[in-house]
């Protein structure tokens, strides 16, 4: 039995994979997930659907207290003026400071497997294992593009490479819990990895951990 919180911590740039590999990770352990990407843009939808500005702090840490699991389900938590505004909200710090005990809680219990941005670096820092799933700029912006098409959502695939870029740019160079690999982190790069071979990636890793004794098993 480790020592450490049973928590596989796995962060990420926008549409890396992160959401698909973290949910077939969390099936394949018996752990519960949680995309804490939806946390930062239920507060953004929030604070919009309040009348308030992005960039508001106050209003914005207010919003994040009064968060409810609830929040989570909103419709429409994905669209383009959200990646904005949840970006924008997640740079502040006292919008981090707030949501920090529901991510621990959540994992409390039972342990869980969570993706993000600052997991492995702030939220659980001895996780028992942490990704960094990754992928080229190019590879990335066709995934939310076909994501996109897929959801009815027309736009130009330029634009959202580009909103994606400054979405990147804006998560790794803010003061507060800056987008980085831990330094125990493993990288996996999916950009010539389907899902399948980045799951196989990650639970081979996590054998070698000792974690995931059964690895031939689900593949
Ligand atoms: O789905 P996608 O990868 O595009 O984004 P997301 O994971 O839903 O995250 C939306 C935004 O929330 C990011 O651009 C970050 O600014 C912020 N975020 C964060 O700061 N910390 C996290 N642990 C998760 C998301």
């Amino acid at each position: 039995m480790s020592a450490r919180p049973n928590v596989l911590a796995i962060d990420g740039p926008a549409a890396a994979g992160k959401g698909t590999l973290a949910r077939r990770l969390a099936a394949a352990l018996h752990l519960p997930y949680l995309d804490t990407g939806l946390l930062y843009r239920a507060v953004a939808r929030r604070l919009l659907d309040a009348g308030a500005d992005a960039g508001d702090p106050v209003a914005a840490e207010a919003q994040a207290r009064a968060l409810t699991t609830a929040d989570l389900d909103a419709p429409n938590l994905r669209t383009p003026q959200i990646d904005r505004a949840a970006a924008a909200v997640a740079s502040l710090p006292l919008v981090r400071a707030a949501l920090l005990a529901f991510q621990r809680d959540f994992a409390t219990a039972h342990g869980a497997v969570l993706d993000g941005r600052d997991i492995g670096t702030i939220i659980f820092p001895d996780a028992r294992a942490k990704l960094f799933v990754t992928a080229s700029v190019d590879a990335r912006a066709r995934r939310r593009w076909l994501e996109l098409q897929q959801r009815g959502v027309v736009a130009a695939f330029d634009t959202v490479r580009d909103d994606m870029q400054a979405r990147d740019a804006a998560d790794a160079s803010r003061a507060a819990a800056p987008l980085r690999p831990a330094p125990d982190a493993i990288l996996i790069d999916t950009t010539a990895l389907d899902a399948d071979q980045a799951f196989a990636a990650a639970i081979a890793h996590l054998a070698a951990l000792g974690w995931y004794a059964d690895a031939n098993e689900n593949r």
